[in-house]
Parts: structure tokens; C-alpha cells; sequence
């Protein structure tokens, strides 16, 4: 290892180090101090350092500029230098054989000298949870350095993930890079609604091209087309499947809508959809006597909007009342996932509305298929299920949403939630302290940094630069399953294809 700096002073959260010159040490640089025990130092800040006062450099860059004279300092590298804050992150201690890895408690020796880390160094990290989620390879500031992070698969699931940044900073290609490494295991289910069809690749590249697709992969999408591969299906849900509880935290009714609705269903029971549809307000009010025709007017129109049927049509909408469509289409997916296949929902022609409402119909039957295979006695044995939602606040800041229980005890029950948002600023802080595993992408919003330092596993509250300054792809993944924050680079999902073709074996790809 090369010596790049020295410690000079400071204190246990702020190592001062001295950084020796042309060492290329940056914001997210990872350092080694000492040898047993080892210290894995992370740098956080940089300023310039100078033996001479102030008033001197000032005078020497007014000659220079204003007087254009060549000027130079007297061994000038000795003078002026880098001064690099950083803070241990790791202790590392041999004992015979065996490496002990943990938080550090004390300072490293004072005056040491320090290393840019090694992939030796960290080879401890290589061989843990090898069958995890694979997130992208340890990243020492800009350098990319060959040892996979991983996560473990079932625990880091079902405690939840939450990926943010702001937009086009690599959210989605991180998750198919996650998505990719766990194709092939039948551990888990995954329920990707994909607002933007993205994942799959329908065009171009994307998990259908991975090994373990054909097994493993099944794509609903409302537009077939001239797509005939085996795992396409449509996308096409019979309107009796859905039922009134499905629109919590869905659509806002007023209390006489909802309780309009629960006689509705009392009354007229799988059918009440297409009773309500079929049907004109006033007879409909009439059948269900206490209900006034105001209120059955605007339920239905509020519930055809949010389930897309304007005007009766069929041809527009997932959420058909024709008898005998549709019928399997939930029950069939609950099933793949329950068996530990990955279901994408091509959801980029649907509402905002519908999205949801499709997706909380999901949740909440692989929730009560859940609940009952635990009173059976069968849950242990089940593969978990994880269900990763875009601009996850839309649901999770809303109580009465099926997301929002998954989050608070959906992991009693083997579920989670992997949620995607650039405004973690508006999920509710007791939601947020549920999720364990924080992937932070390159996030300027001041406010949305401070809600992820705050709600962070480890203690990053110096890393406000840092997380500003990620560049697509990288990250910063705080998690309870992890020993520090770790920093990360997620490769570009694309990437491993062309790697693939060329045998090039240049970065790890989890893959
Ligand atoms: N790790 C990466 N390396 C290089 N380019 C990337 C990486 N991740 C994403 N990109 C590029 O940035 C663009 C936006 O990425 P995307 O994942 O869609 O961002 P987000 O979902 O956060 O909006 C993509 O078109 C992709 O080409
Ligand atoms: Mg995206």
C-alpha cells in the first residue's frame, strides 16, 4: 500500500490528515491507518493547509497577478498542502488467523501514516452474504475497486430498501442491477409495477435477457402486441376481484361514499363493481335504501375514473366487467410470487389511479395469503416477497394504504417493500425508520439529504458533501445489515451485456 498522508491531529470523529502531494485523495476516499489494529478512515472534507500566514499568501498572489511575475515558493510542497478531515468507519483486528471487523472505539496512533485501501484489505467484504442482493462494487471515492456488496437476501428484503436520488441519477439502473442478482434464486418473489416499462426490455435490454428469465420471469402488459414469449401475459383483471377495502388510501371518498360503497358490496357482494357500473344512481339508491342517489352518483364516478372506464368502455381499461375475463389474473400472480418467481406489471399506460389500485390489490393478497400461511404454520418455509413501487411517498404517506402496514409489520409476515423516490422528505419519519437499508444516490435537495442522514443506520451526519457530489451510479447504502455506510458504484446494467459479448472481466458484475 503507498503512503498517501499522515495523521497530524484531531479528534474521533474528525481525523486530521495531512495529505502527502500528487496523493490523489478525494471526498469518499477510503484510507488505512495502522496495522492491528487497522482503521479504515473515510475522508469527508478537504481544505488547503500553508506554513504561511494569510496576509503572505495574499501578498505573493497580488505580485503574481497584478505584477504577472513568476513567483514560486521555496519547496513549495513542504508550505502549502492538502489537509483531508476523515473519520473511522471500521476496525479491523487479527487475531491468529481470523480477521474481527468493528466499530471502531478508539483513535488510530497518533502521527501514522496512512494508505489508500486495497482490495486485500477489504477482501473480508468479498466473502459476505455471497448469495445477496448484489448492489455494485465498493467505490473509494471515485475508484472503483473489484469486491462486490452484497446484502442479505431474505432479512434485507423483507426490513424493507429504499433507493433515492434525484431524478436521472441511475435509481432505476441500480434496481435492475439488484433485480438481475437475484433472478435465478427462487428465495424471493419480487412485484415490479413498472410506471415507466423499463425493467423488462421491451425493447432492448433488459431482465428478459438475463439467464433465469425463461424460468423465472413473467411480464404483464395491457399491449401484447406481436409479443408471443413465453412469459408475456396480458395484463386484464376482472372488475370482481376488486374489492372496497382495495381502494384505501386510493381514492379519497367522503364517509357516506365509503359507507355507500360497504352496502354496495353487502348487498350485491362480488358483483357490486358491475352493479355499480351497469346500473343508474337512482335505481341503484333505491335497491340499497339508505344510501342517497348524490352519493351513488359520485362513487360510481369516482370509481370508474380511478378504474379507467370512462363512459362504459372496455377497450381502455385493465379492470373489465365482462364475465369470465381477467378472472385468474390476481390470483395467478400471487401464486408466481408466492412461488419465488419476479412479476413485472407493465403499468406505463395506466393512471396514477389505477397503477395503485392494481398494485394495492396485489399487496394486500399476498398479505392475507401471508397472514393465513402463518397461522398454518407454513409461512417459514414460503420465500419472502418484495414489492418495489415507484414514487413510493404516493402510498406510503398515506395511513390508510395496504403499503403503509406492509412497512410497519410486514416483516412478520415475509414481506417488503422496495420503495424508489426522489422526495424522501415526504415519507412519514416512522415509516422511514422501518426501512434498514437506505441506497443513497446523488441527491442535492438540502432537505432531502438532512431527512436521509437523520433516518440513516449508521451515523453519517458528515456526509452531506459527500452525498451531494455522487455521480451516476454511485452511492452511499446505510443499512442495518451493513458494518458502516458503505459506498458504492451500481455498474450500468447495459454495461454487463457488452462485458459479456467482449469476455472482458474488468468489473465485478453481480451477474
Ligand atoms: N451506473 C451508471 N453508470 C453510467 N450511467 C448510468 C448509470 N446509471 C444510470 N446511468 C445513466 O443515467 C440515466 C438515468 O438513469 P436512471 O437509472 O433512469 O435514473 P433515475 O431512475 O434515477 O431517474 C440512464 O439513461 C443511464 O444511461
Ligand atoms: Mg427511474
Amino acid at each position: 500500500m503507498d503512503v498517501c498522508g499522515q495523521i497530524v491531529y484531531g479528534s474521533f470523529g474528525e481525523i486530521l490528515i495531512r495529505a502527502k502531494k500528487d496523493a490523489k485523495i478525494e471526498i469518499g476516499s477510503l484510507l488505512v491507518a495502522g496495522e492491528n489494529p487497522a482503521y479504515l478512515l473515510q475522508v469527508y472534507d478537504l481544505e488547503y493547509g500553508s506554513q504561511l500566514e494569510k496576509t503572505h499568501l495574499e501578498l505573493t498572489s497580488g505580485l503574481q497577478i497584478e505584477n504577472k511575475e513568476k513567483l514560486e515558493f521555496i519547496e513549495g510542497e513542504i508550505q502549502n498542502y492538502v489537509i483531508a478531515r476523515a473519520k473511522a468507519v471500521l476496525e479491523v483486528r487479527k487475531d491468529g488467523g481470523r480477521e474481527r471487523v468493528g466499530v471502531p472505539k478508539r483513535l488510530p496512533e497518533f502521527f501514522g501514516t496512512v494508505q489508500e485501501v486495497t482490495p486485500e484489505f477489504l477482501s473480508f467484504l468479498e466473502k459476505e452474504n455471497e448469495d445477496g442482493v448484489f448492489l455494485g462494487n465498493l467505490r473509494s471515492g471515485s475508484r472503483i475497486l473489484p469486491i462486490p456488496v452484497r446484502i442479505p437476501l431474505e432479512e434485507s428484503l423483507t426490513h424493507h430498501i429504499l433507493i433515492t436520488a434525484t431524478t436521472g441519477r441511475g435509481k432505476s439502473n441500480l434496481l435492475k442491477v439488484m433485480l438481475a442478482s437475484i433472478l435465478k434464486t427462487r428465495k424471493c418473489g419480487v412485484l415490479i409495477i413498472d410506471p415507466h416499462d423499463e425493467y423488462f426490455g421491451r425493447s432492448g435490454k433488459g431482465l428478459k435477457d438475463l439467464e433465469g428469465a425463461d424460468e423465472n420471469l413473467v411480464y404483464y402488459t395491457p399491449h401484447t402486441g406481436n409479443l408471443h414469449a413465453r412469459n408475456v401475459r396480458r395484463l386484464l383483471v376482472n372488475a370482481g376481484d376488486i374489492k372496497p377495502w382495495d381502494f384505501g388510501g386510493v381514492v379519497a371518498l367522503s364517509d357516506a361514499q365509503s359507507q355507500g360503497m360497504y352496502v354496495l358490496y353487502g348487498k350485491a357482494g362480488e358483483e357490486w363493481l358491475l352493479t355499480l357500473f351497469d346500473e343508474e344512481p337512482e335505481a341503484l339508491a333505491g335497491k340499497l335504501g339508505t344510501v342517497q342517489v348524490d352519493t351513488v352518483a359520485a362513487l360510481k364516478r369516482k370509481l370508474s375514473f380511478a378504474m379507467e372506464r370512462f363512459y362504459g368502455d372496455e377497450s381502455k381499461t385493465i379492470f373489465t366487467i365482462q364475465s369470465g375475463l381477467g378472472v385468474n389474473t390476481i390470483s395467478e400472480i400471487v401464486t408466481m410470487l408466492t412461488d419465488g418467481k419476479k412479476v413485472v406489471i407493465d403499468a406505463s399506460s395506466l393512471s396514477n389511479e389505477a397503477e395503485l389500485l392494481l398494485a394495492s390489490a396485489l399487496a394486500r393478497r399476498i398479505f392475507e395469503e401471508y397472514k393465513q400461511r402463518k397461522k398454518d404454520g407454513t409461512l417459514e418455509q414460503s420465500p419472502v416477497v418484495s414489492i418495489v413501487l415507484e414514487e413510493a411517498p404516493r402510498v406510503l404517506r398515506n395511513e390508510e394504504s395496504i403499503f403503509s402496514s406492509i412497512a410497519r409489520e410486514g416483516r412478520k409476515f415475509r414481506i417488503g417493500l422496495i420503495g424508489v423516490t426522489q422526495l424522501a422528505s415526504l415519507i412519514p419519519g416512522e415509516v422511514l425508520a422501518n426501512i434498514n437499508t437506505k441506497i443513497i444516490l446523488g441527491t442535492e435537495m438540502q432537505l432531502e439529504r438532512k431527512t436521509l442522514i437523520e433516518s440513516a443506520s449508521q451515523d453519517i451526519s458528515t456526509d452531506a458533501k459527500l452525498i451531494a457530489s455522487l455521480e451516476k451510479g454511485e452511492a452511499l447504502v446505510t443499512s442495518i445489515f451493513t458494518k458502516f455506510a458503505i459506498p458504492i458504484y451500481a455498474p450500468l446494467f447495459e454495461a454487463a451485456f457488452r462485458q459479456k459479448e467482449k469476455k472482458e472481466k474488468k468489473l465485478l458484475i453481480g451477474y
